[in-house]
């Protein structure tokens, strides 16, 4: 592997102050940073090929056409998916999780069927299945968390049943870091025949992934916690799930034939495609999943598991912080509250020295509500980061919290 260092001349951000001090980027279960090749990928694409896909038989179509489909096949073997029309582009995982909620959803849940999710679901996989089960009037139940912010299996085992249709939870929790054990829920989700959804927009950046090993019927992520850019993002789904399902919107490119009678749909996976899709940042998505293999994720993940440890022990030292997810299993994520400093306080004044953290309930209010507090100081690290930007935070949180 390449040593941190030569990464970091990849993403050019990193190389700035920020309030007079050497930027030091905490907030990548936000967003990661982009590198140079994701970047000079989004100008390539408008210098040189920007057109319409699927749609121009001249040059500049074709080219962006085959791009854009480049990436799709390579988003295919970065999820280990059987084929290309079972990888659906969207907006984002928050699109994806809606994406199935109202469409599968539509299909597959009716009045007294249930879907489970966790407590420790994003407000993106807690909203759309309110949604539908208002309209179905179907029962959303929840698995119960430990105080180490574990799912409670047990618990799980207990809540699934015959009524239980869907099944979605988070792969690795923004907040906490904890890497859920998917495969053993799909699997116990499986015998009581429901379906799987998996949202792994934290997952995808730290954790290899392979949907046929996770017999996932669904997997969500988005390009830009993934070194890629904002607005592009994947839904995986079966074939055979998504063939059954109807169109999620109708347009343009998801039609076969339209009459005023009746219209007749597009194959997988432009079905679920419809308008003129974000183009340029599928085509850099290539180049950031590119990024990711080159450097190999279990390299990616030895590397943050090191700073995960290390953050954690030395954080641990210091009186009055309490850390908020003690996974055994975690990704590089490290929340924490401080007695008697708002969250927010410490992450202006860390941003005052350079730092930038997450504050706030990071989009899960009732997983706030579990531990009894408004939000969490949220230091989140990628490849990029070392242990003396970690040696840095330390002591700056240490000096603000003795100011405070
Ligand atoms: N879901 C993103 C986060 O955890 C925005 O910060």
């Amino acid at each position: 592997m390449k040593n941190i260092q030569d990464i970091r001349q990849d993403f050019p951000i990193l190389h700035q102050e920020i309030q007079g001090k050497p930027l030091i980027y905490f907030d990548n279960a936000a967003t990661s940073q982009k590198p140079r090749s994701v970047i000079d990928s989004l100008n390539t694409y408008y210098t040189g090929m920007n057109a319409n896909v699927h749609r121009g038989i001249h040059t500049l179509a074709e080219r962006s056409t085959q791009a854009f489909e480049d990436t799709r096949e390579l988003v295919r073997h970065f999820l280990n998916a059987q084929s290309i029309e079972e990888v659906i582009y969207t907006k984002g995982t928050t699109e994806s999780l809606n994406l199935v909620a109202s469409s599968y959803g539509q299909i597959a849940v009716n009045e007294g069927d249930e879907v489970i999710i966790s407590t420790m679901e994003h407000h993106s996989n807690i909203v759309p299945w309110q949604l539908l089960c208002e309209r179905k009037k179907a029962i959303l139940k929840v698995i119960p968390i430990n105080d180490k912010g574990e799912l409670l299996f047990e618990e799980f085992e207990k809540l699934i049943s015959e009524r239980t249709k869907i099944v979605s939870v988070v792969h690795v929790s923004n907040t906490l870091g904890t890497i859920n054990p998917v495969k053993k829920i799909i699997d116990t989700a499986h015998q009581f025949g429901a379906i799987t959804v998996i949202d792994g927009a934290q997952a995808t950046p730290h954790v290899e992934i392979d949907v046929q090993d996770l017999n996932a019927d669904f997997y969500a992520f988005s390009g830009h916690k993934v070194y890629g850019p904002t607005g592009i993002g994947i839904l995986y789904g079966k074939k055979k799930l998504l063939e059954q399902m109807p169109p999620y919107m109708g347009g343009g490119e998801m039609i076969k034939e339209v009459t005023f009678e009746k219209t007749t749909y597009n194959d997988l996976p432009y079905k679920f495609e419809a308008g003129t899709p974000n183009i340029g940042d599928a085509v850099a998505l290539k180049n950031a999943i590119e990024f990711v293999l080159e450097i190999g994720r279990e390299n990616i993940a030895n590397h943050e598991q090191e700073l995960l440890e290390y953050a954690t022990q030395k954080l641990q030292e210091i009186p009055n912080l309490r850390i908020i997810g003690e996974a055994n299993h975690k990704a590089s994520v490290v929340s924490f509250v401080v007695d008697g400093v708002h969250s927010m306080d410490i992450g202006m004044m860390l941003d005052a020295n350079g730092i930038a953290v997450r504050t706030g309930n990071h989009c899960t209010m009732p997983l706030m509500a579990r531990f009894g507090i408004e939000g969490t100081v949220r230091a989140s690290f990628a490849i990029y980061n070392t242990t003396e930007e970690i040696d840095r935070f330390v002591s700056e949180l240490q000096r603000i919290i003795q100011v405070m």
